[in-house]
């Protein structure tokens, strides 16, 4: 049966993501903010819903996701929960809510409770201590590293990350890091795909890549990039909606590109 003509057959959870890496098959991540869009990824087999603090950017209206409150993530995680039955939900921690271990375990309590399966951090290896303190608990954590938005006023923009040997050893060393620590699943944004490559291979738990090349256990995107909502498109997004027609079309395109190894192609990807 062709990818995305029916539901997920039974729940997706963290074990279901590592036999996937364990077989080398490809799963699927979107990023998405609402009930309906979380019920038609569901139904299109899209494995996890990421509901990112992207919402900043892409629902909210601000210029970076600095500004996004505990509030607002949780009011978006329970509209997502409405729409899902069997996929895995990711909740992002907003800026400055996991500064300590304590804080993190306050705040992530919050975010499992709005009905998220998992919380993602991004930072790494000073994060290694609140990576262990949550996962301890019981809590499963999604670490993230390259580009991490929460630090663009450090990282000095929105660029890629790791393109020289130091700042390549650095992501390398604090993946292994992260992984140690238990973290559950990685994200890696805008690295060249050669690092994404040689982190996927030597860490345990699943990375997802979005500008990392093809080589990683997933890929994420942004709802409003797949369906070409977003002014300038990143490099590494596509609108599949062009092609596809309708919404579910999109997601079905994505999700087969993906499986594939056809999406993303070299026009998507920093080398
Ligand atoms: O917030 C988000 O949507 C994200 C993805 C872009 C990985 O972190």
């Amino acid at each position: 049966m062709p990818y995305g003509t029916s539901e997920l057959a039974k729940p997706v959870t963290v074990q279901t993501l590592r036999r996937m890496k364990a077989d080398g098959e490809k799963f699927i991540t979107v990023a998405l903010y609402d009930a309906p869009m979380a019920a038609m990824a569901q139904r299109t087999g899209v494995e996890v819903l990421l509901v990112g603090d992207s919402l900043g950017m892409t629902v909210l209206g601000f210029d970076s996701t600095i500004p996004v409150t505990m509030e607002q993530m949780i009011y978006h995680v329970e509209a997502v929960a409405r729409g899902n039955r069997k996929s895995l939900i990711m909740g992002d921690m907003p800026f400055m809510t996991y500064a300590t271990p304590e804080q993190a375990l306050a705040n992530a309590t919050r975010i499992m409770q709005a009905g998220a399966h998992m919380v993602k951090i991004e930072g790494g290896a000073w994060l290694a201590e609140t990576v262990r303190m949550l996962t301890d608990r019981g809590i499963p954590v999604c670490a993230h590293l390259g580009l991490t938005p929460q630090s663009v006023h450090k990282l000095g923009g929105f660029r890629v990350q790791g393109r020289d040997e130091d700042t390549a050893g650095e992501i390398l060393n604090d993946a292994a890091l992260l992984d140690e620590a238990g973290a559950d699943l990685l994200v890696l944004e805008c690295v060249p795909a050669p690092l994404a490559q040689r982190i996927t291979e030597a860490v345990s738990m699943p990375t997802i890549g979005i500008g990392a090349g093809r080589d990683t256990d997933a890929q994420v995107l942004v709802i409003n990039d797949i369906l070409g909502l977003t002014e300038k498109p990143p490099k590494f997004s596509k609108n599949f909606l062009v092609e596809a027609g309708d919404i579910p079309g999109a997601l079905r395109k994505y999700a087969e590109d993906v499986k594939n190894g056809v999406f993303p192609d070299e026009s998507h990807t920093f080398n």
